[in-house]
């Protein structure tokens, strides 16, 4: 049986357009507030709000640390998805977590370039902007420099090859990351150094990764038994929390 809070949280991000499944949003809350480290959470790419609202909803369960939530609200490279400040607004207050989120309406870079006269540590960087990998790369190098030791990176759209790339390149060969886990299409790690069993587990990850030629391009196009086993391989089970 799902948690009250769990069923609380899917309730309100389904009233929400967006890209999240509902073991995704429930984990944005659980990571928002639970998730180790002391600093703010911050969140690259907001769209209406859907993963701000779940992020707001943790940190604000737990009283801790407030959303910086980066986003132009002019949508992607090709103009798409653009216009959606106003949905976004209203989303924050209809769902009572405005007080806990700090919108920065800017392009990522602009963002990161005022944070670094704040020099605020970060606690939970949650990277879902443009799914290019040039700018997943950069939203990485600009950002994960203010993450605390401890504190929790996530990705999105982990089967895009943007995201993909990164994931592969710098976290799970950089040495500076452990507990490296998914749900969905959410892949979400620890900054710290792993343990010689979780660098031989990257290494068998990141060889199954090169020759089963993830990314994909969506998961239902694929057969059954590559979804099955990609779950076996790739992504860890829910945190026990979400069961
Ligand atoms: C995939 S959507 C985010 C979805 C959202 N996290 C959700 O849960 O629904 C990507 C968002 O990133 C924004 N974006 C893309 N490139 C950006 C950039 N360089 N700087 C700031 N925002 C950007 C777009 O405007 C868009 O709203």
């Amino acid at each position: 049986m799902m948690k009250k809070e769990y069923r609380f949280v899917i309730s309100k991000a389904q009233k929400i357009e967006g890209m999240l499944t509902d073991k995704e949003a429930c984990l944005l809350y659980l990571l928002a507030k639970e998730g180790s480290g002391k600093g703010a959470i911050v969140e690259i790419g907001s769209y209406k709000g859907k993963s701000t609202v779940c992020l707001a909803l943790g940190t604000k369960k737990a009283s801790r640390e407030k959303v910086y939530a980066v986003d132009w609200h002019k949508g992607w490279k090709n103009a798409v998805g653009g216009g959606t400040l106003p949905d976004f607004k209203r989303n924050i207050r209809k769902f009572g977590v405005y007080r806990y989120v700090i919108p920065m309406v800017m392009k990522s870079e602009e963002a990161a370039r005022t944070w670094t006269k704040k020099k605020m540590p970060i606690r939970l960087l949650w990277i879902d902007g443009s799914h290019d990998y040039k700018d997943v790369r950069k939203d990485f190098l600009l950002w994960s420099q203010y993450l605390v030791e401890g504190g929790v990176i996530a990705f999105h759209d982990t089967f895009w090859n943007g995201p993909y790339k990164v994931i592969n390149e710098y976290i799970l060969k950089s040495g500076k990351f452990s507990k490296i886990s998914a749900v969905d299409y959410t892949v979400f790690a620890i900054k710290s150094k792993p343990n010689n069993m979780e660098k031989l587990k990257n290494i068998k990850t990141l060889f199954l990764r090169s020759i089963l030629k993830y990314p994909m391009r969506a998961e239902h196009l694929q057969p059954r038994f590559i979804n099955k086993f990609i779950k076996d391989v790739f992504l860890n089970d829910l945190p026990e929390k979400i069961k």
